[in-house]
């Protein structure tokens, strides 16, 4: 998500700018040092040195296409012999009456008939296993409240996208605005088919559907009825309303869709004096407007919307929301090919800044394991692993409600181990205040503080190697790390620039509690970065702020950066990168191509396949959000993408081909 790079004013970093250079230079080889051993060490054992040898200092033949340059402009830039179309953008009408895209002016019960904004995890689930006719699952991260309302009164002038909501004189906010922002959040499922041309359209399906902040939603697993999530929706603790925030998703063995809560915290206040730790840890607002959106003050007063005031005082005679924020925070699961299942919030994976979740892969007989990582400066990279054994054909989501959720603890020495974050293990006991499972999960941040985690530089998206099982996790950037905290898996003070971790088992048996790691890439300009097999990294990938990352069957694993909204004027230490990007590598040889570059003030998010490889699907997240609120006024909406016809930009998902027909990356 991009607000978060707000905080980070470029002045600061350009101040920092000395010291990150001699940081890096002084850490990067201590970290590159032992990483080097690790990665011997994992690929003697793993297997993947012999892919290595096959690929002996020769360049991959995973990556056969030639890489673009860094970019400053308003458009998509593919590489020679492959095109770009675009699909489902915001506003698309995918079920019911099928209402029209007016840019800037729909309702909110047309909203609910339409795609939402910010687009970021996607999935493609093929029906009857074709790469021409399926499903698309998307993800919509968050609004931009001056695009979804651009034409109402108020949303001219104001500034910079993020939480910028206009409130009415009495202090509230309008009914629709606020239906339609809900609307907005949350997953579409909609069918896509190849047509004849080589396009891909929305096609009319019962399966069409709309996820939002306000669909009823099961509680499942060991928090399902706990008091803490006890409301007034559902005084059982069983059901809540919504899911929000959904950045990265995830894929299960069993074919269902998993969306993650990430920024959720940022919708509720609490303005009571203190907050329980269920709240404060995880950064509910405080101030009695709070809320990003301002949803509790919805002029109806709404049921739906006070419920995002936890506020003691917000509680009456009749029940409460004061635990509403405790149902929140966890990975949703949705079935896409049933479009009348309830959405369950599986809590066994633990509540926090989900960026999303990735699975090894499944093996008969063994158990369910899956990853996840908590996307905000210091937080874990977690892992779940199930009681019970994966059955093909019989295995569903009720997998995830048994087992155990640990948390990583990277060695300096290239070793790692996973930490028990269940009751009497690592101190999590009564004693020590955590009086049970679900306890410890829903204070899931604190059992890892007590347990000793590592404290990662902003953990975003896993991806697993089908074919090595080996493990990838980009950890995106820190600023606020300083000198004192760095480490070797972290191992920049002031990080601008992010790395990718890597990590492999003894075996390839991901139940096991260790683990050997080793940095994949240390991300930046030739100058600052470092790639595993040695050197840096040139003008054919440089790169910054790795965010997204997905491992197709051949192994190509695609990173996707956030370097925040970016417009082409944008100066400091991430000038040299351009716009935000998708770039490719062969985990085997070490080797990157820039294989994609996108418009001015997008996020490049969310990237899958068909299963023939032949058809990429990639989304482009928040264009035009940079622009100031003077340019705003003026009609320049920072970007034309995808229209390009002088209306608002819209976030949208991207299809890739390669001219002749083969697959993506070739
Ligand atoms: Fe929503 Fe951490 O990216
Ligand atoms: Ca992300
Ligand atoms: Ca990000």
């Amino acid at each position: 998500m991009g607000y978060e790079h707000g905080d980070e004013p470029p002045s600061n970093a350009s101040a920092n700018h000395n010291f990150y250079q001699v940081m890096d230079a002084r850490v990067a080889r201590r970290g590159f040092l032992m990483g080097g051993l690790a990665t011997l060490a994992t690929g003697l054992i793993g297997g993947s040195l012999t892919a290595t040898a096959a690929r002996a200092q020769g360049r991959s033949s995973l990556i056969g296409f030639k890489p673009v340059p860094v970019s400053y402009a308003d458009t998509v830039v593919v590489p020679e012999g492959y095109s770009v179309r675009v699909l489902g953008p915001t506003g698309t009408p995918i079920l019911g009456s099928l209402p029209a895209f007016r840019p800037g002016a729909n309702t909110g019960a047309e909203q609910e008939q339409q795609i939402g904004q910010c687009h970021d995890g996607i999935h493609f689930f093929p029906i009857n296993g074709s790469s021409s006719d399926g499903l698309i699952a998307v993800n919509h991260e968050y609004i931009e409240p001056r695009f979804l309302h651009a034409a109402k009164d108020g949303y001219r002038g104001v500034a910079h996208s993020g939480s910028s909501v206009v409130y009415g004189a009495d202090g509230r906010r309008d009914d629709d605005e606020v239906r339609m922002e809900m609307a907005a959040h949350g997953v579409s499922i909609y069918r896509t088919r190849k047509q004849t041309d080589g396009s891909w359209a929305v096609v009319e399906d019962p399966r069409n559907r709309r996820i939002t902040g306000s669909t009823p939603m099961k509680i499942a697993g060991p928090v399902r009825g706990s008091a803490a999530v006890r409301t007034r929706f559902s005084p059982d603790g069983t059901m809540t309303r919504g899911t929000l925030s959904n950045c990265a998703h995830g894929a299960t063995p069993w074919n269902t869709y998993l969306a993650a809560e990430e920024n959720w915290s940022s919708y509720f206040t609490n303005a009571d004096v203190e907050q329980p730790r269920e709240h404060a840890r995880y950064g509910v607002s405080k101030t009695p407007r709070g809320g990003r959106y301002g949803w509790h003050l919805a002029r109806s007063g709404a049921d739906e919307c006070i419920r995002f005031d936890a506020s003691t005082r917000a509680a009456s005679a009749t029940g409460d929301y004061r635990n509403e924020p405790n149902t929140y925070g966890w990975m949703v699961e949705i079935d896409p090919f049933n479009p009348d299942a309830v959405p369950v919030k599986r809590t066994h994976l633990g509540r926090f800044a989900h960026e999303g979740v990735v699975f090894a892969p499944a093996v008969e007989g063994r158990p369910v394991v899956c990853y996840s990582g908590d996307d905000a400066r210091f937080e874990y990279i977690y892992k779940f692993v199930s009681e019970d054994v994966f059955v093909a054909g019989r295995t569903d989501g009720s997998i995830l409600d048994r087992g155990t959720l640990y948390v990583a603890k990277f060695n300096d020495d290239g070793s790692g181990e996973w930490l028990a974050l269940a009751p009497g293990r690592n101190g999590l006991t009564p004693a020590n205040g955590f009086a049970d499972l679900a306890d410890i999960l829903i204070n899931t941040r604190l059992a890892a503080d007590h347990a000793g985690a590592t404290k990662m530089d902003r953990p975003e998206w896993g991806a697993v190697d089908p074919n090595t099982g080996a493990v990838f996790f980009t950890l995106t950037n820190n600023t606020r790390r300083t000198q004192a905290q760095v480490d070797a898996v972290n191992p920049r003070a002031v990080n601008n620039f992010g790395q990718i971790v890597r990590w492999n088992y003894a075996d390839g048996d991901h139940a096991r509690a260790r683990f050997d790691w080793d940095l994949f890439v240390l991300a930046g300009d030739a100058r600052h970065s470092s790639v595993a097999t040695g050197g840096a990294l040139t003008d054919d990938n440089i790169f910054a702020c790795p965010d997204g990352l997905w491992c197709d069957k051949d192994s190509r694993l695609w990173i996707q950066t956030d370097m925040g909204d970016r417009g082409p004027d944008d100066d400091g230490p991430l000038r040299p990168f351009g716009m935000n990007m998708l770039l490719a590598a062969d985990p085997a040889t070490g080797e990157i191509k820039r294989f994609m570059t996108g418009p001015w003030g997008q996020e490049c998010t969310g990237v899958v396949t068909t299963p023939d490889g032949r058809t990429m699907f990639v989304n482009f997240q928040h264009p035009g959000a940079h622009a100031s609120a003077e340019q705003f006024a003026a009609g320049d909406y920072g970007s034309g993408f995808p229209d390009y016809n002088g209306a608002v930009p819209r976030s949208a998902t991207v299809v890739i081909t390669k001219n002749d027909g083969g697959v993506i990356g070739t």
